[in-house]
This record gives structure tokens, C-alpha cells and sequence, in this order.
């Protein structure tokens, strides 16, 4: 599968474990493209629609009764056909930069890898659902599953359902996140998750703005 956002704009995912950081990340540089005059739209997953809203507390709260793999990867599905259609694709098409927090690599990892039902064919899936729209780039903060979950509950925050997921179930998720970005280095950033947020924000703005002058000499954003 490749890139196929469509120009001029420009699709940036941040992918990661539970507790590395992404929102952190990603509204740091949401501010600084908008501090530098860029339109942003800054969404997340599950969500960033109204039914997406609603799939994201269908699969993330506890007390739903079982929710089986291929039901919870359609889910995820589901609430990202609505988000890449009604908000990544137009936005994309007006020229601005669409920043999400996770995308279809987090289905990849969690369903694909994490729940068992084989990369292959979630990806395929998330091709079918979003009609092929994949990030321009991959923000990867990469965190060892014991310092997710410290970070986590040191903001006291409840774990939902994935989140209450053991350790091992996270390191294989995490193995899935960094097989992604071998396989395809030019589309991922991947950087330590760490407690140097200035430092990460700067590797990432840095980045970011090689690609948007890629973009600009290619006639696009
Ligand atoms: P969220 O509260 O957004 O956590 P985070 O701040 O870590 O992004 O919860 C999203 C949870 O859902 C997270 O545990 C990852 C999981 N998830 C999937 O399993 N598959 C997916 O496709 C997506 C988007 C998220």
C-alpha cells in the first residue's frame, strides 16, 4: 500500500503505546504550524465524527458485554471510514494539515497483532474503509510497556479497555508499531518517548518542515 493522500495538504498521524505522549506531541505541533500561519485541523481515533464519537465509547468503555476481535477491528473500522471521509479527505483536498492522534497503524497493532487477527488483513480492511487515504507521515513515539502504564496512572487516569491489557499484550503491539516503520522508513518518524518534550517537539517540527518544503518544491502544500 502507499501514501495516497491527495495534494495539496498535508496527513500526519501520531502512533505510539498507550501513555507515550501523542496528545502531548501532536498539540505542540498543531500550535507551532498555526503559530507559522498553517491551517490545522487536529482530530483523533476512534473519533473526530459524531458516530465515531459514539463507536469510541463502544469499544473503549468497559461494561459493553464481550466485544470479540473481528467486532472490535470493525468498529475501529468503522468509526475511521466516517473520520477519513467526512474530515481527513476534504480537509486534505482544502489544503490543510490534518494531525491525528493514532490512525489505521493503531488498528494494525492492536487488532492485527495485539487481538491476533494478522496484519494483512487489517490493513487491507483499513485500505478498503478509508478508500486508501494513508498518512504522508508517521510520528512514532515509541514506549516500553511498564513506562506507558507508570505514565499512565501517574495522571491517576482509569485504564479503558485496552489499556487494562497486560504488559505482553503491549510489547507485542509495540514490536507491530516498529515492524511498520522498518518497513517503510521514509514514512516514519520514530522517536524514544521520553520526559524531553521540548526536545521530542523539535525532532518532530524539524521533520515536519523538511516535508512540507518536499511538498512546496513538488507544487503541493
Ligand atoms: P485513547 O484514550 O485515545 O488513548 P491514547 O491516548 O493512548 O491514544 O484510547 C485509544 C485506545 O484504543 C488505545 O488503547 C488504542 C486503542 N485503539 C485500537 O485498539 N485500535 C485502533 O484502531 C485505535 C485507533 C485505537
Amino acid at each position: 500500500m502507499t501514501s495516497s493522500a491527495p495534494a495539496p495538504g498535508l496527513f500526519i498521524a501520531f502512533e505510539g503505546g498507550d501513555g507515550a505522549g501523542k496528545s502531548t506531541q501532536a498539540g505542540l505541533l498543531s500550535q507551532a504550524l498555526s503559530d507559522a500561519g498553517r491551517t490545522v485541523v487536529r482530530t483523533r481515533e476512534p473519533g473526530g465524527t459524531p458516530v465515531g464519537e459514539k463507536l469510541r465509547s463502544l469499544v473503549l468503555e468497559h461494561g459493553q458485554g464481550e466485544i470479540d476481535a473481528k467486532t472490535e477491528a470493525l468498529i475501529f473500522a468503522a468509526a475511521r471510514a466516517a473520520h477519513a471521509s467526512q474530515v481527513i479527505a476534504p480537509a486534505l483536498l482544502r489544503g490543510d494539515i490534518v494531525i491525528s492522534d493514532r490512525y489505521a497503524d493503531s488498528s494494525i497493532a492492536y487488532q492485527g497483532t495485539g487481538r491476533g487477527l494478522g496484519t494483512d488483513a487489517v490493513a487491507s480492511l483499513n485500505d478498503w474503509a478509508t478508500s486508501s487515504l494513508w498518512p504522508d507521515l508517521t510520528v512514532l513515539l515509541d514506549v516500553a510497556p511498564a513506562e506507558g502504564r507508570l505514565r499512565r496512572t501517574a495522571g491517576a487516569a482509569q485504564e479503558d479497555r485496552m489499556e487494562s491489557e497486560p504488559d505482553d499484550f503491549h510489547a507485542a503491539i509495540r514490536g507491530a508499531f516498529l515492524e511498520l516503520a522498518a518497513a517503510a522508513p521514509q514514512r516514519y518518524l520514530v522517536l524514544p518517548a521520553g520526559d524531553d518534550v521540548p526536545g521530542l517537539a523539535r525532532a518532530i517540527a524539524q521533520r515536519v518542515q523538511e516535508l512540507l518544503q518536499h511538498h512546496a518544491a513538488m507544487g503541493a502544500a
